[in-house]
């Protein structure tokens, strides 16, 4: 699995093909719960794009795909629980079936905000979608309706996740050691 890094800064904590299977079954979850309905998906920014990406191919019922950016202050590996809209979609969730994609839920705050702003543009439902759920660190408790993946304590980059811009493309996902992100 190398070709991305030093083997001494891996730790692989999902492979490719797990992280495939898993996203193929939560598409296939989501297009059984909503057959006969058009979905509305709101990718959260940046680290959700690849998991947006993939999951959004295995549906089989119609999609509609619009993208937020959401900004958390904090340092590079702790949110801080202030959060601020950089970018708003562009479509209207008004009478909308929504589903939040998300790549991962930690404290929750950033999720927690975000329910709470569309729940106030009248979607006609509004579910969670998130690829890694952390709950060993949650401070805000949001309902997490498809989950691809319960994961530890420990900071996690690659499909999406990045350290300082770094790994999103990296199609797996491994643990960043401690040494290779001064915090
Ligand atoms: C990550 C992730 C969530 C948020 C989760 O975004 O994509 O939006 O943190 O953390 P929380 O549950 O503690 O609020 P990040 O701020 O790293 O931005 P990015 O997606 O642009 O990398």
């Amino acid at each position: 699995m190398g070709g991305y890094l030093n083997d001494a800064e891996h730790d692989i904590l999902l492979g490719p093909e797990a992280i495939q299977a898993r996203v193929r079954e939560l598409g296939e979850a989501i297009s059984r719960d909503y057959a006969g309905r058009e979905v509305f998906l709101v990718c959260v920014l940046k680290g959700a794009w690849v998991f947006l990406a993939d999951l959004a191919r295995s549906l089989t019922v119609p999609a509609f795909v619009d993208f937020m950016a959401m900004s958390s202050y904090g340092n590079a590996t702790q949110t801080s629980g202030l959060v601020q809209i950089i970018k708003d979609l562009e479509q209207s969730i008004e009478g909308r079936h929504v589903i939040i994609v998300e790549d991962i839920v930690d404290s929750g705050l950033t999720l927690r905000y975000l329910v709470d702003m569309l729940k106030t543009r009248r979607p006609a439902s509004l579910k969670v979608c998130v690829l890694l759920d952390k709950p060993a660190r949650r401070v805000s408790q949001v309902p997490l309706d498809y989950v691809g993946f319960e994961i530890p304590d420990a900071f996690v980059v690659g499909y999406g996740l990045d350290y300082a811009g770094r790994y999103r493309h990296v199609p797996y996902i491994f643990i960043l050691k401690p040494e290779v992100h001064p915090t």
